[in-house]
């Protein structure tokens, strides 16, 4: 396994392999990883000739207040886990390497970030999909493999992909759990043994729309069930606050206000985001009718 600081040198050497016919495939992290992280990039070893990660803690999607600063690194730590899981090149640049002093061009989308995450987090996905533009520039990968945690983003990237036509493509993969039903974060590290405890009632919650969803003779609507899924959140004593909980179309994030409008192929997409105290976490659901 090499480390590669330089975005030249990976794009020199990709560049190479590409006119090799070997087999890309990326992962982007921003470090810190867990076992969710790990089944993105088993799943891209199985597929790729090359596994590409990248671990860059991408200032550009932190807002003013949040975490950037404090967001947990530990690449010693994260190179043995891609060492053993079988990767072949991390990607590992420095901040200037990526946003030079002089740096000024951005990539925006207009539609697929107006609501969730995009709405409580002005100019997140404007970081998130400038860095992976830049990303999948200088990886050239064939197949990138985003998750299913991140629900939003995987769509806005997708997104980005078909409208910017760019020559790859995206695979998204299951969210991995905790044995309680957390979904895996790097951000679960900043939980308290409380806020921990509490914290698969986010799961829960989204278990319990599920369960309603599927029963075909349910027939109260969005705003009755999202009520339900409030009130056994709000229900455990250290959730400050929720951000929120939405039901959308899983492909054009369209907000749905009955369960009517659930389309029996593609389903509805539960997503929600709970703050305890200074953590925020975020978790989703694809549930079919
Ligand atoms: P990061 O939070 O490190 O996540 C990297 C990838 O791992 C993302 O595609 C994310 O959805 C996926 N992931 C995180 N937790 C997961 C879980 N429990 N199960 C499955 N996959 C999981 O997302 C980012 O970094 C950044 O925004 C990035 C895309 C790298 C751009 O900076």
């Amino acid at each position: 396994m090499k480390i590669i600081k330089s975005a030249s040198a990976v794009q020199k050497l990709t560049s190479g392999l590409r006119a090799k016919n070997k087999l890309i495939g990326f992962v982007p992290t921003m470090g810190y990883l867990h076992e969710g992280h790990l089944s993105l990039i088993k799943f891209a070893r199985k597929k790729a000739d090359l596994v590409f990660v990248s671990i860059f803690v991408n200032p550009l999607q932190f807002g003013p207040g949040e975490d950037y600063k404090k967001y947990p690194r530990d690449f010693k730590r994260d190179e043995k886990l891609c060492r053993d899981a079988g990767v072949d090149y991390i990607f590992y640049p420095d901040v200037k390497e990526l946003y030079p002093v002089i740096y000024s061009t951005f990539v925006v989308e207009e539609k697929t970030t107006s609501g969730l995450e995009g709405e409580i987090r002005p100019g997140h996905f404007r970081g998130v999909m400038t860095v992976v533009l830049k990303l999948l520039n200088i990886v050239q990968p064939h197949f990138s493999i985003f998750g299913q945690k991140d629900a939003q983003q995987a769509s806005v990237i997708k997104k980005m992909v078909n409208d910017l036509n760019i020559n790859t493509k995206i695979i998204v993969a299951p969210t991995i759990r905790e044995k309680d039903g957390l979904a895996m974060s790097s951000r679960n590290v900043y939980l308290s043994n409380l806020q921990r405890k509490d914290a698969p009632y986010l799961y829960k919650a989204l278990e319990y729309a599920k369960r309603k969803i599927e029963d075909n003779k349910y027939n109260r609507d969005v705003d009755f069930l999202s009520k339900q899924m409030y009130k056994l959140i709000k229900s455990r004593p250290s959730v400050t606050k929720i951000d929120y909980i939405s039901f959308n179309d899983t492909e054009t994030l369209e907000e749905m206000k009955t369960l009517k409008q659930i389309n029996k192929k593609t389903g509805v997409l539960v997503s929600l985001a709970v703050r305890f105290g200074k953590v925020r976490l975020i978790d989703n659901m694809v549930i079919k009718r």
